[in-house]
C-alpha cells in the first residue's frame, strides 16, 4: 500500500491532539502502520529546535528559519522513509502552521516562507513538493479556545499570545485554505467531542484510508 501522509492544524486549543491519537489507533486496528509525529520534533535534533522555538524569544525571521530547519531533518529522517515503507504519517502540525503563526500571526513575509518551503519540500527527479495528502484544520474561534487553554497548564510562547494573534493566525489557515482546497478538510471544532471526532473519520473514510 503507498504511504498517505495527512496533517493535523488549527490554533492552540482547538483540540486536535485526542483525535490524532484516535485516528492512529483506528488505522492501525485496521491492519495499516502507523507513524505518529508532530512539528516542530519528531527527531532528536527537531525536537532540541522545537524547544528553542517554543521558549527562547527571537525575531520571526529566526522562527522561521529554525521551523523550517527542523522541518527538513523530520522529512529526511523520519517522513519519507516511513512513506516510502508503506506508513500512514499522522503529523500534528505541518507548514500550514508556518504560513499561520510566523506569516500571519507574527506578520512575517510569505515570499520568504514561499522560498523555504519551496527549498525544504523538494522531492529528488520531481516538479512537486512533499505535501499531505490531507490536512484535517480544526476550526475554532479564538475567543472559544483561550477558554479552552486558560489554567489548562503553563503556556508556552505562543499560548500565552493575546486573542488577536490567533484571530491572524485563523485567517492565515483560512488562507491557505483557499490556495489548495482538495487537500483540506475544515471540521468545525465548537462541536462536542463526539461530533469532530466522526468528522475527523468522514474526512479519512471519503479518502479511502479507513474503511
Ligand atoms: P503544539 O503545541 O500544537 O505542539 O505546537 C507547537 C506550537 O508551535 C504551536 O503554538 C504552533 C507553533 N508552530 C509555529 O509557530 N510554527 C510552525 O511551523 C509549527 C509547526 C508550529
Amino acid at each position: 500500500m503507498p504511504g498517505v501522509f495527512i496533517s493535523f492544524e488549527g490554533i492552540d486549543g482547538a483540540g486536535k491532539s485526542t483525535h490524532i491519537e484516535a485516528l492512529a489507533q483506528a488505522l492501525r486496528g485496521q491492519g495499516r502502520s502507523v507513524t505518529l509525529t508532530r512539528e516542530p520534533g519528531g527527531t532528536p535534533l527537531a525536537e532540541k529546535l522545537r524547544t528553542l522555538v517554543l521558549n527562547e524569544p527571537m525575531d520571526a525571521m529566526t522562527e522561521a528559519l529554525l521551523v523550517f530547519a527542523a522541518r527538513r531533518d523530520h522529512l529526511q529522517q523520519l517522513i519519507e522513509p516511513a512513506l516510502a515503507r508503506g506508513d500512514v504519517v499522522l503529523c500534528d502540525r505541518f507548514t500550514d502552521a508556518t504560513y499561520a503563526y510566523q506569516g500571519g500571526g507574527r506578520g512575517f513575509d510569505e515570499q520568504v516562507l514561499h522560498v523555504l518551503e519551496g527549498w525544504v519540500q523538494a522531492l529528488p527527479d520531481s516538479p512537486t513538493l512533499r505535501q499531505p495528502d490531507l490536512t484535517v484544520w480544526f476550526d475554532l474561534d479564538p475567543a472559544i479556545a483561550a477558554q479552552r487553554l486558560a489554567g489548562a497548564r503553563v503556556p508556552d510562547k505562543f499560548e500565552a499570545q493575546p486573542v488577536d494573534f490567533f484571530r491572524r493566525v485563523a485567517a492565515g489557515y483560512a488562507q491557505r485554505r483557499t490556495q489548495d482546497p482538495q487537500r483540506f478538510a475544515r471540521i468545525d471544532a465548537a462541536q462536542s467531542r463526539e461530533a469532530v471526532w466522526q468528522d475527523v473519520l468522514v474526512a479519512v473514510r471519503q479518502r479511502g484510508w479507513l474503511a
